[in-house]
């Protein structure tokens, strides 16, 4: 295995990922200023609240849902497809997100959104959505063009959380915007190349998961977007295969895999996504789970948020699994850039 403490190794990623994974502070500090400038949406008697997107465009949607679930007094829906749901209508706030503006999926549900007479907000770098949102005309947020969108996250996300603020369909979110960006900084300085792997959790953990399945297992509605987030980062940066579940439902089937996982046992490696403020009951779900896990697992890692406020928390521990995913890459010796796969099979839809 290559040693992560040589500087060396950071050739293999050609296409600058590390700075963009660094940026994440600054990118939230943007996202708020975006959101604090843009034009609102008409929103009045705003009943429902969808974020259609898909891959990196849908992680800031899902990240809103799971933030805002014990919150927010409408539904937050996610949809990653061509068409919405039924409910969809006049009093649904539709954000349509897509941050090269030309996701196919995407664009069919503005569409959509428009036929029904939603109120819509696009969020986009540019694009047939940037245009689609001119011509309709809805108010469109612009973010910075030429980033994998997966690193696009603290522009996505944060200028759809201000924009619900500043409805009034939730509080002000300044304290824990700025209690976010603080923390991550900190967890920047911690988790870069120069930080021993002793002393850095991401490195460490890419270590423990080189050569294994990584399994990670969040909580309902708060952690469940990390556990998702952290899969598909070793997806796309590491270019491995990963699953993740939620407490408390995983404990009602997927522990039954454990009896006859799909490989050896021993080549899976859990992460347990842990919260000091986490439910008494979850925390001893949690608990009970692990020690049945420990006699199947090769190995298991707790990774514990920190902060105070729900949205830190959150990110915090969703920081680290983008640095775990960039190590892992460099571990294997890919790029952590490139998502050829991807570009393949949206090329072959095209053409199609
Ligand atoms: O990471 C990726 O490149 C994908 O998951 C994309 O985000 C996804 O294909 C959708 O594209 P876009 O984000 O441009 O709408």
């Amino acid at each position: 295995m290559v040693n992560l403490d040589d500087l060396e190794v950071l050739q293999v990623d050609r296409e600058g990922m590390l700075q963009l994974l660094l940026d994440l502070p600054e990118h939230v500090q943007t996202g708020e200023r975006l959101g604090l400038t843009a034009d609102l949406p008409r929103a009045t008697d705003v009943r429902a609240i969808v974020i259609s997107g898909l891959g990196g465009s849908a992680v800031g949607g899902e990240l809103l849902r799971a933030y805002l679930s014990m919150e927010c007094r409408v539904p937050i829906w996610v949809n990653r497809h061509y068409v919405l749901p039924a409910f969809v209508g006049p009093q649904t706030l539709v954000c349509v997100v897509s941050y090269s503006g030309n996701t196919e999926e995407t664009l069919s549900a503005f569409a959509e959104a428009r036929a029904r007479g939603a109120q819509l907000l696009a969020i986009t770098s540019g694009g047939q959505l940037a245009e689609m949102a001119e011509q309709a005309p809805v108010p469109c947020i612009r973010v910075s063009g030429g980033m994998p969108p997966r690193t696009t996250l603290g522009y996505l996300f944060t200028p759809m959380l201000t924009v619900l603020a500043r409805l009034g369909l939730i509080a002000d979110q300044n304290a824990p915007i700025a209690e976010t960006i603080d923390l991550l900084r900190e967890l920047a300085a911690q988790y870069r190349p120069g930080i021993e792997t002793f002393r850095n959790l991401p490195k460490e953990l890419a270590t423990q998961l080189y050569g294994k399945f990584p399994v990670i297992y969040g909580v309902q509605d708060f952690s469940d977007v990390v556990a998702y987030r952290w899969r598909t980062q070793l997806n796309e940066n590491s270019k491995v295969l990963a699953s993740h579940h939620v407490f408390p439902e995983l404990r009602h089937n997927e522990v039954v895999g454990w009896d006859r996982p799909p490989r050896r046992a021993q080549d899976l490696w859990v992460v347990l996504l842990r919260d000091s403020q986490e439910l008494a009951k979850i925390a001893r779900d949690i608990e009970v789970t692990r020690a049945f896990l420990q006699e199947r697992a090769a190995g298991i890692t707790e990774v514990w948020a920190q902060g105070r406020s729900r949205l830190a928390r959150l990110f915090s521990l969703l920081y680290p699994g983008d640095f775990t995913s960039y190590y892992l890459a460099l571990l294997r010796g890919v790029d952590p850039s490139p998502v050829r796969a991807i570009d393949l099979l949206k090329e072959r839809l095209a053409s199609s």
